[in-house]
């Protein structure tokens, strides 16, 4: 069994003698549930802890949101009141808007995009801003795929298909934005509202990641899927800012090698279940479209009207050319 597979399967701990009695237990909040790439990255950092701390600290998930919507789970963590939490970055955006630049349609292009920008430079810039903006630390990133469409009215597969159909988002202005671009008004709905608004039909449709669709069994209220690639989800693992800075040195660095074994298992995990996970989605009676014209209406609506909507926001149009740049794209 290979380092990254035993982190993959959490299974680091049965390696290891028994945790001392002493060892620290931080609870970890998660906002999705069972089988997704949240889950999969909480396992993955407590395995690796262990091993980095040889034993003396370990975590315990909490799933489901159990511990508060993701984002009051910011806000619990930033008081001190909560250790550690993984949740989407648009649910982090507003308590730290520059890394909404990541968040911004299309541009995040692919999975490599999405390993490029957050475990180079520009992602460090974002840990230290989230530091200051928000009192969190992002330690490590879930790598989740694009925010793919659902509804359970009909396939769309084109801006003109998508008007009437009612589209719950997260309380996230950059997504809101985007939808309004493509002529609809969504509704702002916290995470924890959305299966059940979907299930008695509150509204229509949703966008998350396979991963997420299936870790919260929204096949069983939602039919169609449209391959809408304008996120990519990226969700961070965060420690509360007062916690990391109330451990010793060593056992910072221990966090910290923790967290980077997780977002390379996290990458080797999207890169090897999102097929199967689709798949399985499909089996279960979801119907797939891709969006007409290789999506290039939704592409040219949303990056002409949402982007400069948000320069401001992000710290400025240098903040996204910086990205672009690092992305090999041209600039605006
Ligand atoms: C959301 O739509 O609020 C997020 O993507 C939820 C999540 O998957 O964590």
């Amino acid at each position: 069994m290979t380092y990254l597979t035993r982190l993959l399967t959490g299974a680091a701990t049965s390696l290891a003698l028994a945790l001392p009695a002493a060892a620290a237990e931080y609870n970890i909040a998660v906002g999705d549930g069972a089988g997704g790439t949240q889950e999969a990255l909480g396992k993955a950092f407590i395995a690796a802890l262990e091993e980095e701390s040889g034993g003396e600290m370990t975590g315990k998930l909490f799933l489901n949101g159990q511990l508060g919507d993701e984002q009051d789970t910011v806000t619990a963590a930033a008081t001190g009141t909560l250790d550690f939490s993984i949740l989407a970055i648009n649910n982090i955006t507003p308590f730290s808007p520059s890394v909404g630049t990541l968040t911004l349609p299309y541009v995040i292009l692919s999975q490599e995009d999405a390993e490029k920008v957050t475990q180079g430079e520009i992602g460090q810039q974002m840990i230290d801003q989230t530091i200051e903006d928000a009192g969190v630390r992002i330690i490590g990133w879930a790598y989740s795929g694009f925010r793919v469409l659902t509804n359970s009215k009909k396939p769309v597969s084109t801006v003109e298909d998508l008007q009437g159909l009612v589209v719950r988002v997260p309380k996230n202005e950059i997504m809101i934005e985007t939808y309004k671009s493509w002529g609809i008004n969504p509704t702002p709905m916290a995470w924890g509202e959305t299966f059940a608004a979907l299930q008695q039909k509150v509204v229509d449709g949703q966008d998350n990641p396979y991963m997420t669709v299936y870790a919260m069994k929204f096949d069983e209220v939602q039919k169609y899927v449209t391959n809408l690639r304008y996120i990519f989800s990226i969700e961070p693992l965060i420690v509360s800012e007062a916690l990391f800075e109330g451990l010793s040195e060593e056992e910072q660095q221990q966090v910290l090698a923790a967290g980077e074994a997780a977002t390379q298992a996290s990458a080797e995990f999207l890169r090897s279940e999102e097929a199967k996970i689709r798949e399985e989605l499909v089996s279960r009676g979801m119907e797939i479209t891709d969006p007409a014209n290789d999506e290039k209406e939704f592409m040219d609506l949303a990056t002409s009207t949402v982007w400069p909507k948000f320069y401001d926001q992000i710290g400025g149009k240098e903040v996204l050319n910086e990205v672009l740049t690092a992305l090999d794209r041209p600039v605006v």
